[in-house]
């Protein structure tokens, strides 16, 4: 037997002033994708922004509807734009926040399951880390790459295994 463990480093801040002013900028465009949510089924309003390698940032928020399942959430349909929009430029930073109840959470909210999956391959794709911002109004958690946010990841070399 062979017990291994793996570790995910979290930073944590109390203000958005203590990060770098790109980063700022990046938290601040999560924070207006959220107002523009679709979301009136959970009322949870979530925003993302992602910063490419070619200095562009692209947001995306989540999108419900009234066949639950077929929404999507504000990480994915951030990924899904700047890759199709920007297919050969590599993700350096996705900064995430959420709304509820007319104000931004207090607590970072940190990416679903299939967000990191997704997140994760995208890193891949790139071979180059993303960097994971999640912005709360008394907290914000940074973890530098998508790998540690899920381990034991399926990637894509398995397919072939
Ligand atoms: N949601 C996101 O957009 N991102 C997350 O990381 C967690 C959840 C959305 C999905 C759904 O529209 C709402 O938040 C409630 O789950």
């Amino acid at each position: 037997m062979k017990k291994t463990q793996i570790i995910t480093t979290v930073f944590e801040y109390d203000s958005v002033d203590e990060l770098p002013l790109k980063e700022q900028e990046l938290v601040k465009n999560a924070k207006e994708a959220a107002l523009r949510s679709y979301s009136p089924y959970s009322k949870f309003s979530v925003g993302a922004a992602i910063l490419l390698e070619n200095d562009e940032i692209i947001q995306g928020n989540n999108q419900e509807n009234s066949a639950y399942p077929s929404g999507l959430c504000a990480e994915r349909v951030a990924m899904f734009y700047a890759n199709s929009k920007f297919p050969d430029s590599a993700v350096k930073a996705i900064a995430v926040t959420a709304r509820t109840n007319g104000s931004f959470s207090g607590n970072p909210i940190p990416p679903c399951g299939s967000c990191r999956q997704v997140l994760l391959e995208t890193e891949e794709r790139f071979n180059q880390p993303i960097k994971l911002i999640l912005y709360g109004e008394k907290k914000i958690r940074i973890v530098e790459t998508i790998k540690e946010m899920l381990p034991l990841y399926f990637e894509k070399e398995m397919l072939d295994e």
